[in-house]
């Protein structure tokens, strides 16, 4: 088959540029010889039309709510797998079989421990320090420990020891910092309990008492993290993948995607999609506050509505929803918000407004509900997303640094400053 291209032509002059084709999803213009021929750049602000990498983790075809880890379609890993054997698929590329999965499990139980020198650092946070700040100087101290003076991260072991240890100690690395704003004692992971209800027991359990697991509770939390394990070249892996362009301490470059995804038009959006909630506060306010939406002189928007890729449902909203309702079923809560949130849903669904932008729920919408009624309060939300999307941004960093088409990442910009002028000593300005 002949090569696709796409016949430029400037200045008089024409060049052809190559059409790379993927497995699924659109194609992509190879630009990378525009500037040598042309001496032009591409503009393209946010990069909402670059392809910045290839990837062979997640595919998400944002018209049709697909959303696929290696192939394998988000609802049905969210129905049958675990967090753990998601993550060893997005590490390895493959389901692991039963040897495979115990190995990994019994890798990443024995690295949840952090050091003590590092419980120290918690200390030095204030006691109403959000605890997304927390996880960020935490984590990134981990760099502090696992050195890239010392140790080579091209070496292939030293990568996995350095993915297994940031998978394992996210969660402990988060549920001290909840502690921490509890005032509670620090609680030691469990090695016999499985991830996630290891990460429930060390952020709910207290020293004084025992402490019962309820697995309807750990399974939800634990499709919750499916959910959230990676979703391709968002703003928080884009922030891993560009600060570890420059070979930059990995434990450093997670902290910086951290970052990134605690702003509220990322994975912030849960937290502010739950205060929202609770300001529009009954469904007859709902009317006034999709109007606020709406008004362009108003900065409020819906929190938990629109994506930046998919322009219709968000498939991980729906399975979101579902186990909202397992949740409050199972705990049997009546909780005043998701009745707020479905009516909202509904409204914004059949409104011109927000069906002419295809703005729907996103994974956010449902997710704060969901993990309230598991306990957590609003200022962990964006830490249990970081905790889960750890495994996606160390997936990312290992494609990368193996990638030899990666080089540091240097976008260019269009100068719109002033032309060349004469500095002007100081009296005569
Ligand atoms: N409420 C009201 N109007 C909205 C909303 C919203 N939540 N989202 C987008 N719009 C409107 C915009 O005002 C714009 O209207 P216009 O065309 O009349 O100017 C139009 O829809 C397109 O909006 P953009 O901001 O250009 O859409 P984009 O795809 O760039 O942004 C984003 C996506 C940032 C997620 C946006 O929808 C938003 O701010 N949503 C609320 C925050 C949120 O839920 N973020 C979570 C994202 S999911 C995640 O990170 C896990």
């Amino acid at each position: 088959m002949t090569q696709k291209t796409v016949r430029m032509i400037y200045d008089g002059k024409e060049i052809e540029l190559p059409v790379l084709e993927g497995t699924l999803g659109p194609k992509a213009v190879d630009i990378s010889t525009l500037q040598k021929e042309f001496g032009l750049f591409t503009y393209d602000p946010g990069f909402k039309n670059t392809s910045s990498c290839k990837s062979d983790i997640t595919y998400i075809d944002g018209t049709e709510s697909i959303l696929r880890y290696y192939g394998y379609p988000i609802e049905q890993l969210a129905s049958q797998s675990t967090y753990l054997e998601t993550c060893y698929l997005l590490l390895n590329g493959e389901l692991p079989n039963e040897a495979q999965c115990q190995d990994f499990h019994d890798e990443i139980t024995h690295h949840t421990m952090l050091n003590e020198q590092l419980i120290k650092f918690y200390t030095g946070f204030r006691r109403d320090a959000h605890p997304m700040s927390i996880v960020v100087g935490v984590f990134g101290a981990l760099s502090s420990f696992y050195s890239s003076g010392e140790i080579d991260y091209h070496n292939a072991e030293e990568r996995e020891k350095a993915t297994m240890r940031m998978i394992a100690k996210m969660p402990t690395i988060a549920a001290l910092a909840y502690k921490y704003s509890k005032g509670q004692p620090f609680m030691h992971p469990i090695n016999s309990l499985d991830y996630t209800s290891n990460f429930l027991q060390m952020c709910f359990a207290v020293p004084a008492e025992p402490y019962h697991h309820d697995p309807i509770l750990s399974k939800a939390l634990d499709m919750i993290f499916i959910l959230q394990a990676d979703h391709e070249q968002n703003a928080s892996t884009s922030t891993v993948r560009l600060a570890s362009s420059s070979q930059a301490n990995p434990y450093a470059c997670v902290a910086a995607g951290v970052v990134s995804l605690w702003g509220p038009a990322h994975g912030g959006a849960n937290e502010a999609a739950l205060n929202m909630l609770k300001e529009i506060g009954s469904v007859e306010n709902i009317p006034k506050f999709i109007a606020r939406a709406k008004d362009k002189s108003d900065p409020f928007r819906l929190m938990g509505f629109g994506h930046r890729v998919y322009k219709t449902y968000d498939p991980r909203a729906k399975i979101m929803q579902d186990t909202c309702n397992i949740v409050l079923d199972h705990l049997n809560m009546d909780d005043p918000l998701f009745d707020i949130a479905r009516e909202l849903e509904h409204v914004a669904l059949n409104d011109e407004y927000f069906i002419e932008r295809n703005l729907y729920p996103n994974v956010d919408f449902y997710s704060g509900i969901t993990l309230r009624a598991l306990g957590f309060p609003s200022s962990m939300f964006t830490v249990l997303f970081a905790l889960s999307r750890t495994v996606g941004w160390v997936s990312q960093w290992k494609e990368m640094i193996t990638d030899k088409e990666q080089s540091i990442g240097r976008p260019r910009q269009l100068y719109t400053g002033p032309d060349k002028r004469d500095y002007v000593p100081m009296k005569q300005r």
